[in-house]
């Protein structure tokens, strides 16, 4: 028999994809992308279960080291375990990587330990972005110095907009790695996935932040707006990895 927790979990659950369905269609989905979307809902509950017990692991033994004033990134942990042995990143030499939006470096710091053989570039202009308290951001700067120290050789900062740094690196310079986590009002996502795709080598892992995220009073300035638009204008040059919190895609072709 259902427990009277049980069913209100379940009814708890239900309510949040429709809501979440109601955001996507808002947000210019279509039927295609709310169908993956329900997919991988019920996916990533597997992953969760599987990866738990190594998430909590490195909380215990790695993070409560860090300096953080908050924390965007624990959540999403299962999910970049279960990719990067999908992908098998953690054997791959070599492998370079691009971080747009750094904040107190807790994604940045997860990815350098997790791939010994990889090299991060983190993009930020550490001044914040439309939803932060911009007064608190040299210390988060400061944060990030600190937490990110014991990988000083691996990881190479830029500080500036994201916009910047494209207009700046070499021009032969590409990842196999890009996660998007910079400005998150649609245009800027817009601007970091174009120029971010065609910075990411074919084969190369592309991952969205907040995408389920409606901070912007018009649903067209969120992200999955931007999100969904790049997703239509790269059809046939992807494989959609993952849709649900953040979207994860692997480049296919040009
Ligand atoms: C949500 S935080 C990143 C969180 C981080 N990835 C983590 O998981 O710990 C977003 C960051 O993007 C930065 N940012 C905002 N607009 C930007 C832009 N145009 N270019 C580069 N960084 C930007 C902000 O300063 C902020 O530190």
């Amino acid at each position: 028999m259902v427990s009277k927790v049980s069913f209100s979990r379940l009814r708890q659950s239900i309510a949040e994809e429709i809501s979440d369905i109601k955001f996507l269609l808002r947000s210019g989905s279509g039927l295609q992308i709310v169908l993956k979307y329900m997919k991988f809902r019920r996916k990533r509950r597997s992953i969760e279960r599987k990866y738990k017990p190594a998430t909590k692991a490195f909380v215990a033994s790695e993070i409560k080291d860090l300096q953080l004033s908050n924390d965007w990134f624990v959540g999403h942990l299962p999910i970049w375990m279960w990719l990067f042995e999908r992908f098998d990143l953690r054997s791959r030499a070599g492998l370079k990587a691009l971080e747009i939006g750094s904040w107190e470096g807790m994604s940045a710091f997860f990815f350098l330990k997790t791939l010994p053989n990889a090299t991060l570039t983190c993009v930020d202009t550490w001044a914040g972005s439309d939803e932060h308290d911009k007064e608190a951001m040299s210390a988060v700067e400061g944060r990030f110095n600190a937490n990110l120290v014991g990988h000083d050789g691996r990881v190479t900062k830029f500080k500036g907009t994201s916009y910047a740094y494209f207009m700046e690196k070499p021009k032969d310079l590409t990842f196999d790695f890009i996660y998007i986590d910079g400005s998150h009002l649609a245009d800027d996502v817009m601007i970091d996935a174009v120029n971010g795709f065609a910075a990411l080598k074919p084969g190369g892992i592309m991952v969205f932040d907040d995408y389920i995220w409606g901070y912007y009073v018009d649903a067209n300035d969120n992200p999955a707006n931007a999100v969904h638009r790049f997703l239509e204008m790269k059809r046939g040059k992807f494989e959609l990895v993952y849709l649900f919190q953040q979207v994860i895609i692997r480049k296919t072709s040009r």
